[in-house]
C-alpha cells in the first residue's frame, strides 16, 4: 500500500545513512539553534498523544516552536472525539487536513503504522504500546554521539523491563547496525528481551548475553541504558509487585562502574535510579531529554523536507489469518488489512503492525 507521504514508524524503514545524516543534523541543530529558528515558518504539527508523556509530547512541541512552526493536538483522548469512538482511521484523516505533519503516542503496538495508512500528511511514531519508540532512538544516538563521540565499538548495558520496553526495542535494533557493538541484556527471566529483536541483532552481526544481576557486568560497560519496571504493560499488579525494585542503581553500584561510563535512562523513572546518582558527572539522563529537542528539530526537517512517499504496507493479506497479539493495533480497529510479511524461515509469519511471529 503507497502513501504521498514519508512516515517515520519504525527506523528500520531507513537505511542507517539516514539516520546518521540526521543525527549530524541535529549536533549542527544544537550548536546553532537560531540558524534554524524560522525552517517551519507557517507549517503545523499536531500531537496526538493517546497515552501520557512528559517529554515526547513537549520535546517535539517545542521543537516545533523553535523551528518557528506551531502545534496543535490533544494530549487526553478523553477530552477529543476519540471519546465517542472515533476509529484511528477518522482522526488521523481529519487532523492530517488540518496539520503538515501528525507525531502519534498511543497504548497499542502498531498504531502509528495505522495512522501512516490514512494519513494526508507524515506521520511520526512517538511511541505505540510496547513495541517502538524510533525518536527516543535517535534522541538516544545523538546523546552517544556527542557524549561518547561514536556509535561503534560499545558494551551496552541495559537493564530492567526488557519484553515490555520500547525504547530498548527500538535502540538494540538500530545499535546493533553499527560495527563492533556488544549488548548485556540485564534482566529477569520473566522480563528478558523477546526473541525477535535477539535474532535482528545477530542477523546484524552483533553479539549479546543475558544476565540477571547488574553488579556483575556494571563494571564492563560504556553505556548503562536503565528503564522503568512499566506498571501500565502488566496484566496484573501481582506481577508488576513481583518485579519491582528488582534493580536499583545507587551510589555504591557506580563505584564499580568505569569513570567513563555513562548511565542513560528515557524515563520518566520511579525508583530504579536513586537521586543520589544525579549528582555523577556520569548521569546522563537529564541531559539526554534536552538532546531530544535537537534530534526531533532534526527529525522534523528531515521528513518536511523530503521528497516522495513511502509503501506503508509491504506485505500480504491472508485470507482468515490474523495477529494473535491481543495488544496489536488489527485486534483493536477491525477495518484495518491483516497484513504480514514473511521472516525468513518459511513456515513464519510477522504481523506488519506489531511483529509478532505466527506460525503456519
Ligand atoms: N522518554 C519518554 O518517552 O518519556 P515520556 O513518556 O515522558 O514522553
Amino acid at each position: 500500500m503507497q502513501s504521498e507521504y514519508q512516515h517515520l514508524i519504525d527506523l528500520s524503514d531507513y537505511p542507517v545513512s539516514w539516520w546518521t545524516k540526521l543525527i549530524d543534523l541535529g549536533v549542527e541543530i544544537k550548536n546553532d539553534p537560531p540558524k534554524y529558528a524560522h525552517q517551519c515558518d507557517g507549517k503545523i504539527m499536531a500531537t496526538l498523544f493517546y497515552e501520557p508523556s512528559t517529554r515526547t509530547q513537549m520535546s517535539f512541541q517545542t521543537a516545533m516552536l523553535r523551528l518557528g512552526g506551531r502545534i496543535i493536538g490533544f494530549d487526553n483522548p478523553a477530552n477529543s472525539s476519540v471519546a465517542k469512538g472515533e476509529t484511528i482511521k477518522d482522526t488521523t484523516k481529519i487532523v492530517s487536513s488540518y496539520a503538515d505533519i501528525l507525531v502519534m503516542r498511543h497504548p497499542v503496538a502498531g498504531a502509528a503504522k495505522a495512522a501512516s495508512i490514512s494519513a494526508d500528511c507524515p506521520v511520526i511514531n512517538a511511541g505505540d504500546g510496547g513495541h517502538l519508540h524510533p525518536t527516543q532512538t535517535l534522541t538516544d544516538l545523538l546523546t552517544l554521539k556527542i557524549e561518547k563521540n561514536t556509535l561503534c565499538g560499545l558494551t551496552i548495558g541495559l537493564c530492567g523491563d526488557l519484553i515490555n520496553g520500547r525504547t530498548v526495542h527500538s535502540l538494540c535494533k538500530a545499535l546493533s547496525m553499527f560495527e563492533g557493538n556488544r549488548f548485556i541484556f540485564i534482566s529477569t527471566p520473566e522480563l528478558r528481551m523477546p526473541a525477535y529483536i535477539k535474532d535482528i541483532i545477530t542477523a546484524n552481526g552483533s553479539t549479546f548475553e543475558e544476565v540477571d544481576a547488574l553488579d556483575e557486568v556494571i563494571g564492563s560497560l560504556d553505556v548503562l541504558y536503565m528503564t522503568r519496571i512499566q506498571q501500565e504493560r502488566f496484566a496484573s499488579v501481582e506481577e508488576y509487585l513481583a518485579q519491582k525494585n528488582t534493580y536499583v542503581l545507587d551510589r555504591k553500584k557506580m563505584l564499580l562502574a568505569k569513570k567513563d561510563m555513562i548511565v542513560l535512562h528515557p524515563l520518566p523513572r520511579v525508583d530504579e535510579i536513586k537521586v543520589e546518582v544525579d549528582d555523577d558527572s556520569r548521569a546522563m539522563y537529564f541531559t539526554q531529554a534536552k538532546y531530544g529537542v535537537y534530534a526531533r528539530m532534526a527529525l522534523i526537517l528531515t521528513i518536511l523536507g523530503e521528497q516522495g512517499g513511502s509503501e506503508t504496507l509491504k506485505g500480504k493479506v491472508y485470507s482468515g489469518v490474523r495477529c494473535d497479539n491481543p495488544k496489536c493495533i488489527t485486534n483493536h480497529e477491525e477495518y484495518l488489512p491483516k497484513s504480514f510479511r514473511f521472516s525468513g524461515d518459511e513456515t513464519l509469519l510477522e504481523c506488519e503492525y506489531c511483529d509478532e511471529r505466527k506460525l503456519i
